[in-house]
């Protein structure tokens, strides 16, 4: 039976902007990384065909541009599934193209330390 409660995972200096840190509690995979000011974390289970989606690479994407326009942006910001290439934006989990998310897991830094919650 899996153990539910506040679990440090690691230092938040370990944390790198645009990479997802794979920590494992309780049998389960989770991916940390840190945007912007706040430390999120999802597991890694992409909730298409629930390839490992925190072992995708972490780059941008094509943004809404006018015909004939190619506008690439949002670098660092969004994961891709490494299996059918579904795009998740690493702030809150969304899909970009379809209406699904990341599982999220809650998650805070407290005195230097990464906790998160399950
Ligand atoms: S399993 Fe992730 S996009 Fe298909």
């Amino acid at each position: 039976m899996e153990k539910r409660g506040r679990y440090s995972v690691c230092a938040a200096h370990e944390l790198t902007p645009g990479r997802l840190k794979l920590v494992e509690v309780n049998g389960v995979e989770i991916g940390v990384t840190r945007v912007g000011d706040r430390v999120v974390a999802y597991r890694n289970v992409c909730p298409h065909q629930g390839a490992p989606v925190c072992r995708g690479r972490v780059g941008g994407t094509t943004l809404p541009s006018a015909p004939g326009e190619y506008v690439y942006g949002k670098q660092g910001q969004v994961l891709h599934c490494p299996w059918h290439g579904w795009q998740f934006d690493l702030a809150t989990g969304m899909a970009l193209s379809h209406a699904q998310r990341l599982a999220t897991v809650p998650a805070e830094v407290d005195e230097g330390m990464v906790s998160v919650y399950i």
